[in-house]
């Protein structure tokens, strides 16, 4: 059998063209494709989730589907089968949690995160006696740790989301933040790999690269969230230099004899060159793609923009229960200057036009024109649109504020569900006790982000419980407050060992 798993290889990147693969893959589209036309041989194509780093719509309209079959995630809302069934193929299974799907040779277990802010999923292979464990960038690294006879191993070492990388940090805190959620993806990757112990260890999906000159400094930040393979080999090696686990960077086109213990190099080894280098160079290369890029979308725009913004933030609204929740204002405007701010009211349920931000606690997001048209259009997702990283933040209290990230990032008609999902987990009522600094505290068992299992959570510096999935600290000497979020698990001191 021959399965493809979120084949990204479009010339073009993903979310409008902010992100390209590193090293360069394209190269490998016809012999992907090769594979799909062999007769000889079952294809399964495994699409973790709807990003487009992952579930490349051009490659997959241009590729043989037809005689393949689609294994993707079951999650509650539509839009991702939907998408899938637009492809054709031979069938398409749709697999629950934990559900085993069997294969020639053995089987496929779906492991399904299906939460508002994070559809994504993880695939368990075993085949012929081997078994391959690939995370790709789902974060249920709680779940994970506890598979057992994972011979390989692979998973997202990095970050890959909009903080602080597009936040209006001065530059040490940013930098100082950036480090900090590194070093907690890091450590995460760190103990599930010394958990599961498997023979070998790939780092994978990811960080991109940026070839969009007005993105292109994000390659050489000196800290920030996109690390490369080689960063997080030093980090382990560091960590565990005794350690058995093998770990490998493949470059595109290398292979892994997992049962004999081989690694074949036939890569065009441009990880291996300075990437400073690599990246300028693969940048030229796009000059022209680029020009024309910025000739068709710029300066395009319809007059009538920020009142369709309105509308659009106004429909968002009358969407959202919770909105009584939020007591700061959000102002969403182009990054234009001299553009209008449409402004969020939470509290009483309105969104106007106006031409100040009147208040010192807010929350600030800055649009260029063209990429606003593209959402208000349909072409792009929120979602998509806080992936391109084009946008600039600011908020002050600096303070993670779960319900106006939602309201950003979210569509409409994904507002109501995502409240009453997170009422629901409010509701959840489990509590554990851990041990910190040599004291007990009684907290909630369910992380205030997005679920995680805090009875699998670590504890750092004597006083910190940190959630398995994002990082979240809660200081359970505060009781129990979230280091950097507006949330609380309500830790309460307990006699218990
Ligand atoms: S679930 Fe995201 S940090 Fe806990």
């Amino acid at each position: 059998m021959i399965l493809i798993m979120d084949p990204w290889l479009s010339a073009e990147g993903a979310f409008d063209s902010a992100w390209f693969q590193f090293p360069r893959n394209h190269h490998l589209a016809r012999f992907v494709q090769t594979k799909l036309e062999d007769r000889t041989r079952e294809r399964f194509i495994y699409i973790s989730h709807i990003h487009g780093d992952h579930f490349d719509k051009p490659f997959l309209s241009r590729a043989a589907t037809a005689q393949a079959t689609f294994v993707i995630p079951q999650f509650r809302q539509p839009a991702f089968q939907d998408a899938i069934s637009m492809f054709p193929s031979r069938n398409v299974v749709v697999c629950h949690d934990e559900e085993d799907f069997i294969v020639p040779g053995g089987s496929l277990t779906m492991l399904v995160d299906d939460h508002e802010f994070n559809r994504d999923s993880a695939l368990l292979l075993r085949i012929d006696g081997h078994s391959m464990l690939n995370l790709n960038d789902c974060k249920i690294h709680d779940r994970a740790a506890n598979i057992e006879g994972v011979d390989v191993f692979t998973c997202q070492f990095s970050g890959a989301t909009w903080h602080p990388t597009c936040y209006d940090y001065p530059p040490e805190r940013y930098e100082q933040i950036a480090h900090q959620k590194m070093t907690q993806k890091f450590e995460a990757v760190t103990r599930t790999i010394e958990a599961l112990q498997p023979s070998f260890f790939l780092p994978a999906a990811g960080p991109p690269c940026f070839l969009d000159p007005t993105l292109a400094h994000i390659n050489f930040e000196p800290v920030n969230i996109f690390p490369r393979a080689t960063e997080f080999l030093e980090f382990f090696a560091e960590r565990h230099g005794s350690s058995k686990v093998k770990c490998v960077a493949l470059d595109p086109g290398d292979s892994l004899d997992a049962a004999a213990g081989m690694v074949k190099r036939v890569g065009s080894g441009e990880r291996r060159v300075e990437f400073r280098e690599a990246v300028r160079s693969y940048a030229a290369d796009y000059a022209d793609f680029f020009a024309e890029f910025t000739a068709r979308h710029v300066g395009a725009q319809a007059d009538d923009i920020y009142e369709r913004l309105a509308a659009e933030l106004q429909r968002k609204l009358d969407n959202f229960p919770l909105r009584h929740r939020v007591e700061i204002p959000l102002y969403l405007s182009g990054r234009e200057t001299d553009s209008p701010l449409a402004r969020v009211d939470f509290a009483r349920g309105v969104v106007g036009l106006t031409n100040d931000i009147s208040e010192t606690a807010y929350y600030s997001v800055a649009v260029p024109e063209w990429e606003l048209q593209r959402v208000l259009d349909g072409a792009i997702t929120w979602e998509e649109l806080s992936l391109t990283f084009r946008v600039v933040l600011h908020r002050t209290p600096d303070v993670y504020q779960p319900h106006i990230h939602a309201f950003l990032v979210l569509q409409a008609e994904d507002l109501t569900p995502y409240c009453d999902r997170f009422q629901e987990e409010e509701a959840r009522q489990e509590r554990i006790v851990v041990t910190a600094g040599g004291r007990s505290y009684e907290v909630d068992r369910y992380c205030r982000h997005q679920g995680g299992d805090l009875s699998l959570g670590t504890i750092v510096d004597g006083r910190h419980l940190v959630c398995p999935r994002h990082g979240w600290r809660y200081d359970l000497q505060d009781g129990g407050r979230c280091t950097t979020a507006d949330a609380t698990i309500s830790a309460v001191p307990s006699r218990s060992p």
